[in-house]
C-alpha cells in the first residue's frame, strides 16, 4: 500500500495544496481518510512536513508494514502542485490483471 499524505497547512496551502488534494481525490476516487477498494493506496492530509518553502509537499509511505508507516518510513515529494502529484500517483499505480 500507498499512504500519500498531502500537507494542508499555511505554506503549502497558499501553493494549492488544497487544488492538489482535490486531483488526487479525483485520481484515486476516495476522498482523504480513505483506501481505494483495491488496498493500492490510502490518501490524508497532514500538518506541516517542516518543508515549507519547496510545497506543495506530500509525504509517501510505501509498502511498510503498518509499524514502520507508524515510525514514519516514508520520503517527502516537493512542488507537488496538482499535475506533478497525479504523475506520481499514477508512476505508483500497478495495473491490474484484468
Ligand atoms: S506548510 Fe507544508 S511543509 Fe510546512
Amino acid at each position: 500500500m500507498h499512504i500519500i499524505k498531502v500537507c494542508q497547512a499555511g505554506s503549502c496551502r497558499r501553493n494549492f495544496a488544497e487544488d492538489s488534494l482535490k486531483r488526487a481525490e479525483k485520481v484515486l476516487q476516495i476522498k482523504a481518510g480513505e483506501n481505494t477498494p483495491d488496498g493500492q493506496f490510502r490518501l490524508e492530509t497532514c500538518g506541516c512536513l517542516s518543508n515549507c518553502d519547496d510545497g506543495p509537499n506530500v509525504f509517501i509511505q510505501s509498502q511498510g508494514s503498518p509499524l514502520m508507516n507508524i515510525m514514519g518510513n516514508g520520503t517527502i515529494e516537493n512542488h507537488m502542485r496538482p499535475d506533478a502529484l497525479e504523475a506520481k500517483i499514477k508512476a505508483l499505480q500497478t495495473p491490474s490483471n484484468s
